[in-house]
């Protein structure tokens, strides 16, 4: 099977489904509407924030549209995807991204970090978001020591926004014992769950039209059948819908119906 055939044999302008939409692409369902929302709020009133969500929830996506509309010159995002990196390079990705060079002690690295960021609001009058992407993977000596970047200054006010997006078991982590400190600062709190029947059908039609197919692809029962095993999450319908996307094409069908969609969750369900 070549990609161009099925191109062609759908009309696509480009393939549907792909991972890398621009921000200003992505389909708007409540739930992802909800999540930049609250991430907003967390960059503005620089607060906590903690975005949950099980695997291909639209956790990362959400961030990137928030992040995506600020104004570069009095914003500065620092994002942390390695969660694995430690304590120690944690503190170092912070100050490497403001423009420092670590130092080797343990002692000073985090009075350097946190002199860089306090700088980077008060002198150059940015605001910071610091994105902790995977948090549900940091350690504890990791999530301590973000508690303690975020708990800096005699002020109230914290110098930087701080959100942490992981999966659900990160809310159950930062509610037991040793992280109620951290806990306690949290201002706000969204658990992203999976797009309604009406939105799953919605986001299928969504993704085919920025494809160049605004009529009907999909019919009925294969969205509903779609929507039914992915649970209404957005990766797990971009998976299946291009599995019954090559199914009907293999089949040398016009229309992606349920069979071909039964095809691809018997796919996925053998992997
Ligand atoms: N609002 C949206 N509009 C269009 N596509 C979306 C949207 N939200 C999510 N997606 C699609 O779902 C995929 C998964 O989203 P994302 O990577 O944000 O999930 P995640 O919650 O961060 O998952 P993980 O826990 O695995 O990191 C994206 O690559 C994108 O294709
Ligand atoms: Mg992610």
């Amino acid at each position: 099977m070549s990609i161009d055939r099925l191109r062609a044999h759908y009309g696509f302008t480009k393939m549907p489904f792909g991972k890398d939409l621009a921000p200003g692409m992505l389909h708007a369902h409540d739930a992802h509407a909800q999540a930049v929302a609250r991430i907003q709020w967390c960059i503005q009133e620089q607060a906590i924030g903690v975005i949950s969500g099980e695997c291909g929830a639209g956790k990362t996506v959400a961030a990137r549209a928030a992040v995506a509309g600020l104004d570069a010159s009095r914003h500065t995002v620092l994002y942390l995807g390695t969660p694995g990196v430690g304590l120690r390079g944690i503190y170092g990705l912070i100050v490497t991204a403001l423009g420092g060079t670590p130092r080797f002690h343990h002692a000073s690295l985090i009075p350097q970090a946190q002199e860089l960021l306090a700088a980077e609001s008060a002198e150059r009058g940015k605001r910071v978001l610091l994105i902790c992407d995977e948090a549900h993977l940091l350690d504890g000596d990791s999530l301590e020591g973000i508690r303690c970047l975020s708990n800096m200054g005699m002020d109230q006010t914290a110098p930087f926004g701080l959100l942490l997006l992981g999966q659900p078991m990160l809310r159950h982590r930062l509610r037991r014992g040793a992280f109620t400190a951290l806990d306690q600062r949290v201002a706000v709190r969204y658990a992203i769950g999976g797009l309604s029947a009406t939105e799953t059908s919605s986001y299928v039609q969504h993704h085919l039209a920025l494809a160049g197919r605004s009529d009907t692809l999909f019919s009925d029962d294969a969205i509903e059948l779609i929507h039914g095993v992915s649970r209404g999450l957005p990766r797990q319908v971009n998976n299946l819908a291009v599995s019954a996307l090559i199914a009907a094409f293999a089949a040398n069908k016009s229309i992606v119906d349920e069979s071909s969609a039964r095809a691809a969750v018997a796919e996925i369900s053998a992997e």
